[in-house]
């Protein structure tokens, strides 16, 4: 192919990660000739980066596969090619369908070229073996962000604790570190580019660890690059996700006392507030050593924001387990939760051993009663914000118009002003004068 010929167009679904993977492809096709377009028409190469967390995830992204079909019918050229946890999942399965020509796991997009290069004598390529080394971290990923505000830095990849409900072991393989030096570079490299936070990825960062392949005994853990990153410099923000609540580390949280531009925000899964349940899960922790941990936070972090991810109807619970859900959301009081109806996924320890027996109806109706009191938890969280003073980073116009600008406080909530002089990239005094449950609304104070 002709490289002026060579145009790729990617769509990600799912998780931060997939983000920033898609970037990483983006960067490896980048050396290898392409341009991205962000129109489909134009395309010559069409990729899919996909998630296989829940079931309704895939079966939106097949829906979705099945509508390029048309593309393939005006040009019969374009190849499709599907990327990320399904294309690790189901490997064959997605081969197999008539308008998919390549399928790439999370450890094999540097095969990209090679792939592409071997479709020109077979119409099938497939990379999917998992890897125990593979961290990218030679690569410098193509920024798809449109504010170049924000950006995400992966930290390591994979995960190796097992929670009996989820699929990530299986389609991003086990955990490994990236040098830190990599990660300093690339966030050195996106502050000097212009960019204000960066947002550091992985399944698990609290349980970071690098070691010097030349020196064993010289490690770096992730309170240690947390501090490496936010001394880069004051201006760049230094946010992170997700953590672990068995490994998050009273060291991760002076660190984040320490350093103003440390993000005063902590994502802490609790996944459901019935130690049977949490158990069943492989979670490792029991409802009193989560809220140990919430209250450690609060002791050390008072004004912190604090959110979470909850799956409702697990495997066998039962009304009793879902109202200490309920109850432990009343006692955490988390600013903003993901809610989630309990999704079997093939493959899985839970999948195996535990029949999915909370019936439809019932995971519909505690999920409602989850996200009814979250949006009565995070009303309430927002009111006590009203009269106080928060610097707001812009991120760009809010959506409502384009005479207000929206960004977020250091807790990670959205924050919308009136616009006046100011714009993406500025940090913005704000005085927040009435608020939504989802949203904070000001005036920029001097
Ligand atoms: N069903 C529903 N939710 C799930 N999650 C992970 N696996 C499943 C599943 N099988 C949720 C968890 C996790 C978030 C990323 O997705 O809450 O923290
Ligand atoms: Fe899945 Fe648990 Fe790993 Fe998170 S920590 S990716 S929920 S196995």
């Amino acid at each position: 192919m002709n490289n002026i010929d060579k145009k790729v167009y990617i769509e990600t679904y799912g998780c931060q990660m997939n983000v920033y993977d898609s970037e990483l492809a983006l960067s490896i096709l980048k050396d290898d000739g392409y341009e991205r377009t962000e129109n489909i028409e134009d395309a010559n190469l069409i990729l899919v980066n996909t998630c296989s967390i829940r079931d309704n995830a895939e079966q939106r992204i097949w829906g979705r596969v099945n509508k390029f079909h048309a593309e393939k019918r005006k040009n019969k050229d374009v190849i499709i090619g599907i990327l990320g946890c399904m294309a690790e999942r189901l490997k064959d399965k997605l081969l197999a369908h008539r308008d998919i020509s390549l399928v790439l796991g999370p450890d094999n997009y540097r095969d990209l070229p090679r792939l592409l290069e071997a479709l020109d004598n077979n119409n099938k390529q497939m990379s999917t073996d998992l890897s125990k080394e593979e961290t990218y971290s030679d690569i410098i990923p193509v920024r798809t962000d449109k504010n170049g505000v924000s950006a995400y830095i992966s930290i390591m990849r994979g995960c190796n604790n097992y929670c009996t409900y989820c699929v990530v072991p299986y389609t991003r393989g086990v955990e490994r570190s990236r040098d830190p030096q990599s990660i300093i570079n690339e966030a050195k490299d996106l502050f000097n580019k212009g960019y204000k936070e960066v947002n550091l990825l992985g399944q698990n960062v609290n349980s970071y660890i690098w070691m010097d392949p030349k020196n064993t005994s010289n490690t770096v853990d992730f309170s240690q690059l947390l501090e490496m990153v936010a001394l880069i410099d004051p201006k760049l923000r230094v946010r992170f996700s997700t953590s672990h609540p068995k490994d998050m580390k009273n060291s991760v949280l002076y660190t984040i006392a320490m350093y103003p531009n440390i993000c005063n925000h902590i994502h802490l899964p609790v996944q459901s507030g019935s130690t049977r349940i949490l158990k069943k899960m492989h979670r490792i922790y029991t409802r009193e050593q989560y809220l140990e941990r919430i209250a450690k936070i609060k002791e050390v972090l008072p004004t912190a924001g604090i959110t979470t991810d909850i799956i409702t109807g697990f495997c066998s619970e039962t009304e009793e387990d879902h109202k200490e859900t309920l109850s432990l959301m009343e006692e955490v009081k988390y600013d903003w939760s993901f809610m989630f109806q309990y999704s079997e996924r093939p493959g899985t320890m839970a999948a195996g051993r535990f029949p999915d027996d909370v019936s439809p109806e019932t995971k519909a109706r505690r999920l409602n009663e989850i996200i009814e009191l979250q949006t009565k938890l995070s009303m309430e969280s927002n009111k006590k914000d009203v009269g106080k003073k928060f610097e707001v980073l812009v991120e760009g116009f809010s959506k409502k118009s384009d005479k207000e600008l929206s960004g977020r406080t250091s807790e990670n909530k959205v924050c919308v002003f009136p616009a006046g002089n100011y714009k993406p990239g500025d940090y913005v005094n704000v005085l927040v004068e009435s608020c939504t449950s989802a949203t904070l609304i000001g005036t920029p104070i001097k």
